[in-house]
């Protein structure tokens, strides 16, 4: 196939929103315990943090991580999880059937996002609690001292306050399956007066509504409007959560998916401005994508709350979705990544869902060691490599029929513009199963000369689009040298495998 790509470096989207490589660490499966913290595995420091996926982290380049949950937040009591760790309470999380110890709490997270060098996004529960708890939480944690709960933080250990700046309002609330589900107008009403408690105890704070818990929901759009009718002048963002996998063998539609994160992400911008427009409002509401990536829940064996409770018995830190992405999942993370760094300008926030373990672009075991999926690949590669501006790119080239998105484009991509280094970075992936794609890149004004590096990943020899990396292999799918890229004049020209995710980075 073929694919033509221009741009101009007068013609931008806007600058590169750090926070759009996030991630989530929330209290399920084994995303915490024996995924960021294991104390006793060889590679424990003196914290319990696993310095081996320390490591990990770091080389992932996140940005952003959201805590603790995820559907276990609406169950949990944040004052569980400090002060001395042999007095915290054993209790049930009902949203995944485990029992929490409590052996990892908010002083831990927060010395744990120290070390992996991420801010925190910090989630409230408002499922089985509301106003006064969200509220002392942003005292405990962002207060200075001289009150009883900001004392409390400083006998607890941490002198300093930890300033987080990042709050989510509850999770999922419009979702049936949450502990406390709420109505548009309940949970509207909610956010509002959690939301105004919470900036009045620290008014730098920044807030994420909930919005649909994916846009297939039955209130998807009617939710938002009415949560932003209430909420509006106290949040800052609203949130989008995604999840998408390759299901009745339709691998056209499977690899085309970023079209419904655009989509889904136009239809939740339309929705605020709309909001706007009608309350009268100056402030623009940002998106926050907080849940996304790929998530098999319909291959047997997933071992979700109904599963769980079927097996009988609570366990801690049960192995719940740890889902085992191959080449192909790992290119349509690529155009994931590529949906949300096209829409820059409002998706300011984003978290791939989650870190380790669970549905993770990093496994673990106990006591063993730890590697990166094929889905890290992309991520790493954009999260280190997109800088500077976003530019707008006008492409055309061959496409093919889905049958859930109607026609999408055979090469997807996306490009950034760093003025301060002069480097170019681009993000293409080729959705094609069986063709090479021949690309035409035209950038103009930008006084590119050379590749300053330029990387594949797809199919490794031997194997299939299948192809996943595991204990054993940790290392089979992973990125290439893409050679025979060429740079003449203001034209770049390369040559993409079938199935494959690249980037290439010129000065
Ligand atoms: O990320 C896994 C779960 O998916 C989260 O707990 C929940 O918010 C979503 O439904």
């Amino acid at each position: 196939s073929r694919a033509t790509i221009t741009a101009d470096r007068d013609f931008t989207v806007g600058p590169v929103p750090r926070r759009l490589f996030g991630s989530f660490v929330e209290h399920m499966g084994r995303c915490v315990y024996s995924g960021i913290y294991e104390p006793g595995h060889p590679a424990a420091d003196r914290n319990g943090f696993r310095r081996d996926v320390l490591e990990l982290v770091r080389e992932l380049g996140v940005s952003v991580v959201r805590y603790p949950g995820g559907n276990f937040v609406s169950g949990y009591r944040w004052e569980d999880g400090v002060g001395p760790v042999g007095e915290r309470p054993r209790r049930i999380d009902g949203a995944w059937h485990s029992i929490e110890t409590n052996a990892f709490g908010l002083h831990e997270f927060v010395d744990w996002a120290r070390q992996a060098d991420v801010e925190i996004m910090e989630a409230v529960n408002l499922g089985t609690r509301g106003v006064e708890a969200a509220r002392a939480l942003v005292e405990y944690a962002n207060h200075p001292g001289g009150t009883y709960l900001s004392d409390l933080r400083r006998r607890n250990g941490a002198p300093e306050p930890f300033g987080i700046k990042l709050w989510c309002l509850g999770n999922e609330m419009d979702g049936p399956w949450q502990i406390g589900h709420k109505t548009a107008d309940e949970y509207g009403r909610l956010a509002a007066e959690a939301g105004k408690a919470m900036k009045l105890v620290d008014p730098s704070i920044e807030l994420v509504a909930c919005g649909s818990s994916n846009s297939g929901m039955p209130t998807f759009g009617t939710w938002e409007s009415t949560v932003l009718g209430h909420a509006y002048d106290v949040v800052d963002n609203i949130s989008l959560h995604a999840y998408y996998e390759e299901a009745d063998g339709d691998v056209a539609s499977f690899l085309a998916t970023a079209l419904d994160m655009d989509h889904f992400i136009e239809s939740v911008v339309a929705t605020a401005d709309a909001t706007r427009a009608a309350g009268k409002h100056r402030k623009r509401i940002n998106l926050s994508f907080d849940e996304w990536n790929v998530w098999y829940t319909r291959r047997p064996g997933q071992d979700m709350p109904d599963a769980i409770t079927e097996r009988g018995g609570w366990h801690e830190h049960p192995r719940i979705i740890e889902d085992a992405y191959s080449v192909t999942d790992a290119v349509v993370v690529g155009t994931l990544l590529n949906s949300l760094l096209r829409h820059g300008d409002r998706v300011r926030i984003a978290n791939l869902a989650q870190l380790v373990n669970v549905i993770a672009p990093i496994r673990s075991e106990e006591g063993g060691p730890a590697w990166r999926q094929s889905i890290f690949w992309p991520f790493a590669q954009m999260a280190n490599r997109a800088k500077g501006q976003i530019l707008q790119l006008a492409t055309s080239g061959d496409r093919y029929a889905t049958e859930k998105f109607g026609d999408a484009d055979l090469v997807d991509a996306t490009a950034t513009w760093d003025e301060e280094t002069g480097r170019l970075a681009l993000f293409l992936a080729n959705r094609g199963l069986e063709e090479c794609a021949e690309v035409s890149v035209t950038l103009r004004g930008l006084d590119t000369s050379r590749v300053a590096r330029a990387e594949v990943l797809t199919v490794p020899d031997g194997t299939d689009r299948f192809a996943v990396n595991d204990e054993q292999h940790p290392d089979r799918v992973h990125p290439e040298p893409l050679d025979g890229v060429v740079v003449d004049g203001d034209t770049t020209r390369l040559r993409l495998p079938p199935l494959s995710w690249a980037t290439v980075e010129l000065d």
